[in-house]
């Protein structure tokens, strides 16, 4: 790991409030959180991993999912975080239990249950789509969180080719279309929610919804947890609000093209970006 990293996370001795909110994810997707996260709480530093040179994690056996989220969070707790927002789908509904067990100090909040949380209170037929990679379906974590809430009908469906898609900046037109055509077809006219449980899709907001219809209410995760991270930070005195806050990014490898792909995902240019490398 490189030195400065070594040095910023040694400042361990600001007040509750100053200190850092972590957030990870398998990759850059993970910044549609962050976008949300500066929007609802722009006095907060952020300090951001993506773990770039092992994405996806969406296509990964839960063990191996468990396994990285492992080493990311252990390279945010360095930085003397106050809460850890895990911005990947995958995680959250693979290994936030394992997570949570194993960091029983820390505050580790998911994307999962707040965009269940929001599904269940504004549906009105009670009928549930999920879309996410084929790791947070499979899972079916979605299915039993929403159906621990009420008698809910819930339909599932993962859409792999919305990464890629979201990467290249391939959101509108022909080609996305069709895509989410072939994958959400069979939802359309069966559900009046449909959860975005993915880190890419919000990117693919306006395609995923001209093919749902506009009877059918889109919820983006990124800011559901943003709403839920600033409940937690002001319920127990830990929200920052002077100031605008830092954002630092620390990537496990620096892609081609890291700076557009990182401003098609954050809509700012962070302060500093960074390769490390996780200790395994
Ligand atoms: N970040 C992942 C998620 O939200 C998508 C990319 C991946 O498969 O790692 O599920």
């Amino acid at each position: 790991m490189g030195s400065t990293v070594e040095s910023r996370s040694s400042r361990k001795n600001t007040s509750g409030a100053d200190r850092p909110v972590g957030v990870f994810d398998s990759g850059i997707g993970g910044l549609t959180a962050v976008r949300e996260l500066r929007k609802v709480l722009p006095g907060e530093d952020i300090i951001y991993l993506g773990d770039t040179a092992r994405v996806p994690y969406g296509t990964k056996s839960e063990e191996t999912i468990k396994r990285f989220a492992e080493q990311d969070v252990e390279f945010l707790r360095r930085f003397d975080i106050k809460l850890i927002v895990v911005a990947c789908n995958t995680v959250s509904s693979v290994a936030i239990e394992y997570l949570r067990a194993k960091y029983e100090s820390l505050h580790i909040l998911g994307v999962l249950e707040p965009g269940v949380e929001e599904a269940c209170r504004t549906t009105r037929s009670g009928k549930i789509g999920v879309i996410g990679t084929i790791a947070t379906i499979e899972s079916r974590r979605h299915v039993s969180e929403i159906k621990r809430r009420g008698d809910f009908q819930v339909l599932c469906r993962p859409c792999p080719l919305f990464v890629p898609l979201a990467e290249e900046g391939l959101v509108a037109g022909q080609i996305p279309e069709l895509v989410a055509h072939m994958y959400l077809d069979e939802l359309r006219g069966k559900i009046d929610s449909l959860i975005l449980g993915c880190t890419h899709y919000p990117l693919l907001t306006e395609t995923i919804s001209k093919v749902m219809g506009p009877e059918v209410r889109l919820i983006n995760v990124s800011h559901e947890v943003a709403r839920k991270a600033r409940g937690y930070l002001l319920q127990n005195g830990l929200l920052r609000e002077k100031g605008r806050g830092d954002l630092r990014v620390y990537l496990t490898d620096i892609p081609p093209h890291y700076e557009e792909l990182i401003f098609r995902f954050l809509g700012e240019k962070p302060r500093s970006v960074e390769k490390v490398e996780l200790e395994f």
